[in-house]
């Protein structure tokens, strides 16, 4: 391996999305490809983690040759397989991990394990130069954490969820509406079109530290949909299908609250380390722009700028995989071919 010029292929399957991508040092991201299982997880209102790992089996080779002939590349040109061994659905993760020691094996090629929320938490650092060291926030479907990054690699967590992670959160009451599967999006529509303001004060839990806790407020969210008669325990069913004013104002008010506990935690980690130079928000719920226009707003009244990744790099992609796989391919960190999945 040149070590001047390193060409990777990152893999990502650790749950609903099948990726691929190339990334080289002189050309940066040169293909990112993705098929989302997102259509047929939407008929089961969530993952179903044996249809994930079939699908992943049915797609992993064509999206990887995708990538490769975007990259105008071989598999003869790649150096290293980076790719995702935790965390994420045992099943889904080996159908990318066994891919990725096949194709290293065959071809004689170095092979990196890596984590997949190492990946989200560098995501900004592609496509932007964050100076570091740098305050991340990684929110997504199933994780909701602060971390405290040094450098590429040196990175230790502020805080992390203690249950449901936000991405979670906005799924499940999304599926308590009867709203489609994710919920995040469809959430957002909703809140916006009730202009982002707070109906009904859903509670904030715990502000005083940096964890954070998000099945409270799903089963307060709950317990005011069946106060309010619009939510049937019994046969679970969603009952005002029809009353879009209040789809809207319970979307406005779940956001709201939840941007609320983001700026509140981002602020006090601003306190807690001054020295901190700028922050990244990323994981997929950093799709959301009022989550993004509110967070830049507090992050600029403690003079830190904010990063977040394009949308291709917030939600579940290879090119992050990719990217981490190749500081560490420069740093000569590789792993052997009986990488495990975790
Ligand atoms: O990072 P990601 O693709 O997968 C995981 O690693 O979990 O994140 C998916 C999550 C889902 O929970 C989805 O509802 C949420 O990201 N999401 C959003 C938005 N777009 C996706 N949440 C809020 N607003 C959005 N615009
Ligand atoms: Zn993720």
């Amino acid at each position: 391996m040149n070590n001047k010029n390193i060409t990777i292929l990152g893999i990502e399957s650790s749950c609903d999305e099948t990726a691929a991508a190339v990334y080289t040092t002189q050309g940066g991201l040169l293909s990112n490809e993705l098929y989302s299982q997102i259509p047929s997880h939407a008929l089961t209102g969530g993952v179903i983690p044996e249809t994930a790992s079939r699908e992943h089996m049915e797609k992993i080779v064509v999206i990887t040759q995708q990538a490769l002939a975007k990259a105008n590349k071989t598999l003869n040109d790649i150096d290293c397989f980076a790719v995702t061994c935790k965390p994420g659905l045992p099943g889904a993760l080996m159908v990318g991990v066994a891919f990725s020691k096949a194709v290293a094996f065959a071809k004689n090629k170095k092979l990196i394990g890596i984590d997949h929320l190492e990946g989200h938490v560098f995501s900004a650092c592609i496509e932007n130069k964050v100076p570091f060291p740098f305050l991340a926030l990684t929110v997504s479907g199933g994780h909701s954490a602060l971390y405290l990054v040094r450098d590429f690699g040196c990175y230790e967590i502020l805080g992390s969820t203690l249950d449901d992670a936000a991405g979670e959160a906005f799924d499940k009451i999304a599926k308590l509406m009867n709203l489609p599967y994710p919920g995040g999006p469809v959430i957002e529509k909703l809140a916006e079109a009730a202009s982002f303001k707070d109906f009904f004060s859903y509670p904030r839990g715990n502000m005083k530290n940096l964890n954070f806790s998000f099945s409270g407020l799903k089963t307060a969210v709950l317990y005011h949909l069946i106060e309010q008669k619009a939510y049937d325990q019994e046969t679970k069913t969603f009952l005002k299908n029809d009353d879009l004013d209040f789809k809207q104002q319970v979307a406005s008010s779940l956001l709201v609250c939840i941007g609320d506990i983001f700026e509140e935690k981002i602020i006090r980690a601003l306190k807690m380390h001054p020295y901190l130079k700028s922050v990244c928000f990323v994981g997929g719920v950093a799709c959301n722009k009022y989550l993004r226009n509110r967070l830049q707003a507090a992050c600029e009244k403690k003079g830190k700028q904010l990063f977040f990744p394009s949308n291709k790099l917030c939600t579940d992609n290879a090119g992050m995989i990719a990217f981490v796989g190749h500081y560490k391919a420069q740093q000569g960190l590789f792993d052997d071919l009986d990488l495990k999945v975790f």
